[in-house]
């Protein structure tokens, strides 16, 4: 996961009009840590100058007070507030502090928008057209979300389109990082006033490629510093997942969840069954596969409530497949955004995707994009309480 190191020039610090304290003065709770009024992080941390483009905080809000921050390094989510059962903010996306820790070597994706190809391909290698291609191998013997340095770790474009709408464009040359075509990219984040997070994006080639994109955001439904994600209930809305091998490549099965610890379509706690003896659970280090989920269109993909906070958080997709990935790598390297570390198994993901490896699996969904054709898919983070 170490990435190049960015020449990375600190702008002088502004003054911001997204620090502090804003709105919502409640009581402390008492039923977790992590809830407080809301606290935006500092945006001058997140003024930059990478690669030549200038990077800053971007701060998304809806009339009922659910506030996003992203920042164009990476397109990352630094953080999301949205109400818990007692009506407090609470800060959901785990994120770091600065642009300068996203950029350094120990990040994870924390927040990120990923591509060209999210997930995994193996031994970095595809072909297309009777031609193959090399990707760097960046994950063991495989390649991991887009590579060196893929779309999470470059500048994108960001033009805000009013208080709730973000949109980030990008263009990745031919040959950047091995994938073929100049591939245009765009992604509009925005917070409706149903309290989702809706992530459209979308893409053009000029020669034929292949695409896979997501965000990579890690969540504590019970906020920052409030410890394993283990208590959480989640249901996954899919009858089969795809097993991998030990180098988390998928075998090309798509095996029923029925009667093993991947089957979540019925709530369990997200912890209950994760240190099972199971071949697939070894070989992910726990949770960390893709399942294949029921239905078309934009459809309900996954559900999960914190335990302490009761905040519920579905989630809906085009995709065809969903990552869930129980922070089985994260080893307490990072200091989050406010002050806790990003300790084994206190976050989740859960990215809305094509299958890993699907270059190199004929009978998984095609990610394969030929000119002319529009790359735009649709997923959803759905905030509400639990009844
Ligand atoms: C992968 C994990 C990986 C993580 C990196 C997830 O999408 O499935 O294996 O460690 O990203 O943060």
């Amino acid at each position: 996961m170490r990435r190049n190191n960015f020449s990375i020039a600190l702008l002088l610090a502004l003054p911001s009009v997204f620090t502090g304290s804003c709105a919502d003065e409640a009581k402390q709770p008492e039923h977790t840590a992590a809830v407080r009024s809301i606290q935006l992080p500092d945006s001058t941390k997140f003024q930059a100058s990478i690669d030549g483009k200038q990077t800053r905080l971007y701060t998304l809000k809806n009339s009922n007070g659910v506030t996003a921050c992203f920042t164009n390094f990476g397109g990352r989510l630094v953080g999301l507030w949205v109400p818990d059962s007692a009506g407090n903010f609470i800060d959901v996306a785990i994120g770091l502090g600065s642009v300068q820790d996203y950029a350094g070597p120990d990040d994870a994706y924390f927040g990120a928008s990923i591509g060209r190809y999210g997930n995994r391909i193996a031994k970095g290698k595809f072909t297309l057209e009777g031609k193959q291609y090399s990707l760097f191998i960046n994950n063991g013997v495989n390649t991991l979300h887009g590579g060196r340095k893929g779309f999470s770790a470059v500048v994108w474009d960001a033009e805000q389109l009013n208080d709730s709408t973000l949109k980030l464009s990008y263009l990745s040359k031919d040959g950047e990082e091995g994938y073929p075509g100049n591939l245009t990219v765009s992604i509009i984040y925005s917070l409706t006033e149903n309290n989702e997070l809706r992530m459209q994006y979308a893409a053009t080639t000029d020669k034929t490629t292949i695409v896979n994109l997501t965000n990579h955001a890690y969540f504590n439904l019970n906020g920052e510093g409030s410890g394993s994600i283990g208590d959480h209930l989640l249901t996954i809305d899919a009858e089969r997942y795809t097993p991998v091998d030990s180098t988390l490549i998928p075998t090309g099965e798509l095996a029923p969840v029925a009667g093993t610890p991947f089957d979540f379509t019925k709530p369990v706690t997200i912890g209950s069954r994760w240190n099972e003896a199971n071949e697939q659970l070894k070989n992910g280090g726990g949770y960390d596969h893709n399942f294949v989920l029921n239905g078309s269109g934009l459809k309900p993909a996954a559900r999960v409530v914190g335990d302490k906070s009761g905040i519920v958080m579905e989630v809906f997709t085009e995709e065809p497949g969903l990552q869930f990935y129980g922070g089985n790598f994260m080893a307490g390297k990072n200091t989050l955004k406010q002050g806790a570390k990003d300790e084994y198994r206190t976050a989740f993901c859960l990215e809305t995707q094509h299958f890993p490896d699907s270059p190199n699996q004929p009978s998984f969904p095609s990610t394969v994009l030929k000119p002319g054709a529009n790359y735009v898919t649709v997923s959803v983070y759905k905030f509400s309480v639990r009844q």
